[in-house]
């Protein structure tokens, strides 16, 4: 069985106060600390990298779980390994050898995740699943936080879960306590969520009803 896990994404939080904003979210409930890296190049913004990685592991135990929105993620690997990165994820779109980046992110000391697009079908992922650590189910077009859940993608998060009932499939982009059930409804146990969380006047309440929607 698999458990709830919950990763605010701190592209929502105030970055001048990041390690604050880390320490905040792990006190009020959360598993994961979901660090979205984009390139402007496979996506249209810029965010941060392995410095700001490495900075920030001293002031936190935290799982730090990278998304990395970038072209030829390849190049990062050992940079995040060596800042202390937990996780580091990749997106299918952007690479020609999945097998060899998930070998060389295990090599580095990392759990590997693949994300996938809306638009990317899921059938890509399987031959790839049982190598992984986590998959992430993309709900919206990465690039960009407060964007609309788009349920259409549940199918494939369903797909996903009857041929890996153990597999930790995550789901990021517009989850919120209106859409939740449906996600968890659908087999995803690890939420991402960034405007949700950090625009709510409880941020501890939001992130118990995510667990709570996930485990019952
Ligand atoms: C989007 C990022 C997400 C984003 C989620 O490209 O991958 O992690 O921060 O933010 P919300 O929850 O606001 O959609
Ligand atoms: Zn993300």
């Amino acid at each position: 069985m698999v458990t709830a896990k919950i990763a605010p994404s701190l592209l929502s939080g105030d970055f001048s106060r990041l390690a604050e904003e880390c320490e905040r979210m792990a006190r009020l409930g959360a598993d994961y600390l979901h660090m979205d890296v984009m390139d402007g190049h496979f996506v249209p913004n810029l965010t941060l990298g392995a410095p700001i990685i490495k900075s920030l592991r001293p002031h936190t135990k935290a799982f730090l779980d990278c998304h990395l929105m970038v072209s030829r993620p390849e190049q990062w690997v050992d940079d995040f390994a060596a800042a202390g990165a937990d996780l580091f994820c990749f997106h299918h779109e952007a690479t020609a050898d999945a097998a060899a980046l998930i070998a060389r992110i295990h090599a580095a000391g990392m759990k590997a995740g693949m994300a996938i697009k809306p638009a990317t079908p899921v059938d890509v992922v399987y031959e790839f699943a049982p190598a992984l650590d986590q998959v992430l189910i993309m709900t919206v077009e990465p690039g960009f936080g407060g964007q609309a859940f788009m349920p259409e993608c549940m199918a494939k998060v369903s797909a996903l879960r009857a041929r890996f009932p153990d597999l930790d499939i995550q789901v990021d982009g517009g989850l919120a306590p209106d859409n939740i059930e449906v996600a968890a409804r659908a087999g995803a146990n690890v939420i991402v969520a960034g405007s949700s969380i950090f625009n709510a006047p409880s941020p501890a309440a939001v992130i118990e009803l995510f667990r709570k929607a996930v485990t019952d």
